[in-house]
């Protein structure tokens, strides 16, 4: 099957076992809707790519954690756009969690996909032990504290903030996770994948302030401007956006560089540099070459 088949599949068996009766319905709908139609799916696909890369034998492990990632970062959505975070009403092109179904469900849809994404890891490892402990571990790390999600939006009510460590945590942290996962998976050292994961990671957060500093809410599907407007500390204001652009062209070359050598790195490289043109906004993709 299709790696993009296989998430959508995965992610529907966690959500309908989560959303079963006697769920309320409302909450029901809200998980539902925050969870399809997906955006990228970027960081499951990377995991089931690692894994993969690394020869995995059997897919259950892998894409229940690749669920799990993908239910984990959905979460993170639904609370950045909330107004004491972002304050954003659009995500993926339709309105935020909040906007539709109010505050209240909006931090209980987060909180739930939270919870239900360690469930999924627990019902789908629950045969390889060895595994299981590992993956929970690794998935605990990428969204927790002291450097994970929770620990990265943090930052924003600091005084004092350091960029890089900021993205590193809000964003270079699941996808960290989400290769380390796929290792896992593949029953392989997850350690020497971490490279890839903070490279990918990194670059995936420079094209997002990218695009927020010059992209269309139509090409993004959410609001831009969002970082000057909210002052929150961007790659932008940092570097300035021909620098940031530099950045980002040599953190995604960095990324191909430190793909581990096993028998799917060739795939794996070509995988990142295409995804890559994908987050170079199309007028800049020039600059900075
Ligand atoms: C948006 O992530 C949030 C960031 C960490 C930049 P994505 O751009 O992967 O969002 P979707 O899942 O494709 O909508
Ligand atoms: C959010 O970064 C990263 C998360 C952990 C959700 P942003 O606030 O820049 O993400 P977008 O631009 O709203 O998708
Ligand atoms: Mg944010
Ligand atoms: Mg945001
Ligand atoms: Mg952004």
């Amino acid at each position: 099957m299709e790696s993009a088949a296989r998430i959508e599949q995965s992610l529907e068996a966690a959500i309908d076992r989560s959303t079963a009766k006697p769920c309320p319905p409302t909450l029901a709908k809200a998980v539902h809707y925050a969870v399809f139609p997906g955006g990228a799916r970027v960081r499951p696909s990377l995991t089931l790519a690692v894994a993969s890369a690394c020869g995995e034998k059997v897919n259950t492990v892998t894409d229940g954690a690749a669920a799990a990632i993908e239910m984990l970062h959905c979460a993170s959505l639904v609370h950045d756009d909330l107004p004491c975070f972002d304050n954003s009403d659009l995500r993926r092109g339709k309105p935020s969690v909040h906007s539709l179904y109010g505050q209240p469900l909006a931090v209980l849809v987060g909180d739930a996909l939270i919870v239900e994404a360690f469930n999924t890891i627990a019902l789908t490892a629950a045969h390889d032990p060895a595994k299981l402990t590992a993956l929970i571990a690794c998935v605990s790390n990428a969204v927790g504290m002291p450097n994970g999600i929770a620990a990265g939006q943090a930052w924003e009510t600091e005084k004092r903030i350091d960029v890089i460590e900021y993205h590193r945590a809000k964003t270079g942290s699941l996808f960290v996770g989400s290769v380390s996962a796929g290792a896992i998976a593949g029953g392989v050292d997850p350690s020497e994948w971490r490279p890839l994961g903070e490279k990918i990671g990194e670059a995936y957060q420079l094209a997002d302030d990218l695009l927020d500093a010059t992209g269309s809410s139509n090409e993004c599907g959410k609001p831009v401007a969002q970082d000057s407007i909210n002052s929150k500390p961007n790659a932008i204001l940092e570097f300035g956006l021909e620098h940031a652009m530099k950045r980002l062209k040599q953190t995604v070359h960095d990324a191909a560089d430190v793909v581990p050598v096993c028998d799917g790195s060739d795939d794996l490289r070509e995988l990142i540099i295409n995804q890559a043109t994908r987050l170079v906004p199309a007028k800049y993709s020039n600059m900075a070459a």
